[in-house]
This record gives structure tokens, sequence and C-alpha cells, in this order.
């Protein structure tokens, strides 16, 4: 099965607390099971990773691009402002999707802003976690037509 890494910036690690009327009142564990399932459906073996970390997010997109291996990545607040993670996503070497459970466009303005956009093959954002059933749909697909 081919790999996928879902991967995941700060705070997501608390989803369920944090700030429910936002993110809704499914955990990330809930969020682990729902990416797994839909990768069995799909033939991915995906593996979701959080991290509150720039350093250790930028070093996972470094594995990925080593490994050409296909990544969902919701940046979370590092959207909005870190070059860091950019330059380390323009190197990837396969598809890369952008994702959002919210909509930042229609948020605070400092949302408004994705530093990440420019360099994914594409981004899905405010179907809550159905975004990320969605994006390893559009990750199934590039791959299907060799992306
Ligand atoms: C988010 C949106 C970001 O603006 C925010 O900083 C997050 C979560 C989302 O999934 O809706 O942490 O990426």
């Amino acid at each position: 099965m081919k790999p996928v890494f879902v991967l995941n910036g700060p705070n997501l690690g608390r989803l369920g607390s944090r700030e429910p009327d936002v993110y809704g009142s499914a955990t990330f564990e809930d969020l682990v099971e729902l990416c797994r399932s839909i990768g069995r459906e799909l033939g991915l073996s995906v593996e979701v990773r959080q991290t509150d970390d720039e350093a250790e997010l930028v070093g996972w997109v470094h594995e990925a691009a080593d490994g050409k291996i296909p990544i969902v990545l919701n940046p979370a607040a590092f959207t909005h402002y870190s070059y860091a993670l950019r330059d380390a996503l323009a190197q990837r070497t396969a598809p890369l999707v952008e994702v959002h459970i919210s909509n930042p466009a229609a948020r605070e303005e400092f949302r408004h802003t994705s530093v990440v956009a420019g360099v994914a093959t594409g981004t899905i954002a405010g179907f809550g976690l159905y975004s990320y059933v969605l994006a390893l749909h559009a990750i199934a697909e590039a791959l299907r037509n060799g992306d």
C-alpha cells in the first residue's frame, strides 16, 4: 500500500476540547481513526502525526520529500506565517493537499493568508473533519493520475 502522511500542526492535538464551536467535538483520536479507515478504503497506508513544534513538522516534511510520500497537511496557525514550513514544502516530490477544518477565509483577517497554498497541489477547507476525507480522495486521484 502506498504510504501517505497526514500531518497536523499546533493545537490540533486538542481537538474535542479546543473551541468546539469552531472545530467540532470530535477528538484528535477520532480524526486518526477516520483517516486510517478512509485510507484502507482507498488502498493507502495512512500515517497520522501531530506536533506543536515547527522544527519537528519541517523534519517530517523533509522525510516525506526524501521518501516521495504524499502529504495531507493541516498546518494550523503555521499556515499563516511559517516561511520555514513553506520552504520545506517547496521541496516536495509527491502531491500535497492543504486542509483546514474551519474555513479560514471566513474568519479573522490574519487567517486569510496562507503561505503554504502556493506550493500545494490544492487546498480543501471548511468541511470539518470531512476536509481530510476529501483530501485523501484527492491524493488517491493524484496518484492514479501518476502525479
Ligand atoms: C485551522 C485554521 C487555522 O487558522 C488555525 O490556526 C488552526 C486550525 C483549521 O483547521 O481550521 O489551528 O488550520
